[in-house]
């Protein structure tokens, strides 16, 4: 063989290299530039990925999805719990969301997720009373459909449900929040009874943020932290311990062969000291080998998960109510580029992954502070409310902005206004305070970007929010 014979075969068979088998996405949607589904649907695909989980079932999304073979979840959202506790509406909801696509060339539907993290603690009780009405109606209706056997009601639900007593802190000790522990023993016989999974979030980056004591490297895989050790048992990562913590739960109430699948799993790279490209690196390269060798966890040894890693794609209108780093949970970018080497076949190679083709951007034009504007009482203003209604989260404390100085700063908060509302000329006012400019305004490591000419997501409160924002920019130059 030659060595370009030699080479190209390598080079085929790099490529031709499947992803981790039960390797997922989460594909979420609020952006205030909605990146086009047909476009995701191809990125989902360049990249081998076969497995998608949505946060709804919109048809944009679905029609892109129909025809490609990737298995679906699709969900409802908690807001609509309730509805869900008449049968007669989760079957008209079941009629145009799932029968509707199960057709030669539909969209291949595996799950329906029931409410999102519905028991989260911080939700007060509010989803407890209509969280498993829902689940069962759904199951039951998809049953009555014929589908049963294929599709699977199940709910994502945060880590938070199941805890070790604080006396005894380990993973053997697991068992379910006591002030949920009826509704998760009718919803645990209820999956027993439809073969359905219990699906986890499990978020280690989490933990590190919550606690100022953790220990870094249980964070990560590498082995390098002390273990925790459990009856003979050593835990070296926070995943593992919080996988097992779930399958003792599972197990002391009666469950104990109960397939989980993790929901949500991931790293993000910007809005924290802890959020950046190199821990995010160093997660996902752990996770991904050792989904690659289905190793399992030591309760659950030598078996494959099922695993959607959270997110594909940042969203720059997430609320930040959980911290700045919401928005930046993504292993692309906004404009669908890979953010750093990530080996989807657990190889462990430092390869990119591939990113979107074809992007269309707006065009190469900022919004940044005048460097003549002498009167600059009103800037914090300005530039509290362009962040009120831009996304500015890389500038907080450990972000990739931090280094700016008070008018970089204006200038990046101008920018990320006049980018979100797609350049307009009057959104680069700010009381005379900003110009437009066709020099590259970036600042080292700090990328002042240009957003993608797409129209905003369909969600209606980022809608009008856009709509308020354009108001308030036209109210503002009045004054
Ligand atoms: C279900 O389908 C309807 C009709 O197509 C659609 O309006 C709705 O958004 C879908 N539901 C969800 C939760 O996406
Ligand atoms: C849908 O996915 C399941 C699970 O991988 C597979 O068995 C089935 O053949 C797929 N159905 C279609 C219509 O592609
Ligand atoms: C839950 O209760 C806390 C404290 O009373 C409150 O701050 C928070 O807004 C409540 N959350 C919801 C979703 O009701
Ligand atoms: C749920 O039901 C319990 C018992 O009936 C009741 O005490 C509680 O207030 C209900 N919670 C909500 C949010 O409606
Ligand atoms: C995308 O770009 C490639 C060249 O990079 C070109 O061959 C292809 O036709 C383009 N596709 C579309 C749909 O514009
Ligand atoms: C989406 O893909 C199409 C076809 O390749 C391309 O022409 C378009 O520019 C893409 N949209 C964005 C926002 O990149
Ligand atoms: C700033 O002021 C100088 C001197 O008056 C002028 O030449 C320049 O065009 C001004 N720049 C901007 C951006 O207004
Ligand atoms: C820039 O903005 C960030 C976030 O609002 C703030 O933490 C930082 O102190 C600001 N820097 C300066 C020099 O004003
Ligand atoms: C602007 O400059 C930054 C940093 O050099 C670079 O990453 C970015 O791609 C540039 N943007 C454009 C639109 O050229």
């Amino acid at each position: 063989m030659k060595v370009y014979q030699l080479l190209s075969w390598v080079l085929l068979m790099g490529l031709a290299l499947p992803i981790v088998e039960g390797l997922g996405v989460n594909w979420g949607t609020i952006s205030t530039h909605r990146f086009p589904p047909k476009n995701i649907s191809q990125l989902l695909q360049d990249n081998g990925i076969k497995k998608v989980k949505l946060f709804d079932a919109a048809e944009s999304t679905m029609s892109a999805l129909a025809g490609t073979g990737i298995e679906v979840m699709i969900a409802i959202p908690n807001d609509m719990l309730a509805a869900m506790n008449d049968y007669d509406t989760a079957k008209k909801w079941v009629q145009k969301n799932v029968t509707r696509y199960n057709f030669e060339g539909g969209v291949n539907i595996t799950y329906v997720a029931v409410g999102n993290e519905p028991f989260l603690k911080s939700y007060n009780g509010t989803f407890d009373n209509t969280t498993f009405p829902a689940l069962e109606n759904i199951q039951n209706a998809i049953n009555e459909a014929g589908l049963g056997n294929t599709i699977k009601a199940t709910i994502p639900l945060n880590a938070d449900v199941y805890e070790s007593p604080t006396n005894n802190p380990l993973p053997s000790a697991g068992q379910f929040r006591a002030d949920i522990m009826e509704q998760m023993t009718q919803i645990l016989r209820f999956f027993h009874k439809n073969a359905a999974p219990f699906t986890v979030n499990i978020y280690p980056f989490l933990s590190l943020y919550a606690n100022d004591n953790f220990p870094l490297d249980f964070a990560f895989f590498d082995g390098s932290a002390t273990p925790v050790i459990d009856n003979g048992i050593e835990y070296t990562n926070v995943f593992d311990a919080n996988f097992d913590t779930l399958a003792s739960a599972l197990k002391k109430a009666g469950y104990g062969d109960m397939p989980i699948i993790v929901g949500e799993v991931g790293w993000p790279t910007d809005g924290d000291k802890h959020a950046n490209l190199d821990y995010a690196k160093r997660f996902y390269d752990g996770l991904l080998k050792r989904l690659g060798i289905n190793q399992g966890t030591p309760l659950r040894p030598n078996t494959y998960i099922e695993v959607y890693l959270f997110g594909l794609i940042d969203e720059d209108a997430k609320s930040v109510a959980p911290g700045d780093f919401e928005r930046h949970w993504g292993i692309f970018t906004y404009d669908g580029q890979p953010k750093f080497p990530m080996d989807l076949s657990g190889q462990g190679e430092g390869k990119l992954l591939v990113g979107a083709k074809n992007v269309t951007y707006l065009p190469p034009k900022w919004c940044v502070l005048n460097p003549n504007s002498t009167d600059l009482s009103k800037l914090a203003d300005n530039v509290n409310f362009a962040c009120t209604y831009a996304d500015c989260t890389s500038l907080g404390y450990g972000s990739t902005c931090n280094n700016l100085d008070a008018n970089g700063n204006a200038s990046y908060a101008f920018n990320m206004y006049y980018q979100t509302q797609n350049q307009v000329e009057s959104s680069c006012y700010f009381q005379g305070l900003a110009m437009e400019t066709t020099q590259n305004a970036s600042q080292g490591s700090c990328n002042f970007i240009i957003q993608i000419n797409s129209p905003a997501s369909s969600s209606p409160t980022v809608s009008l929010v856009v709509l308020l924002s354009v108001l308030l920019g036209l109210l503002s130059q009045l004054f």
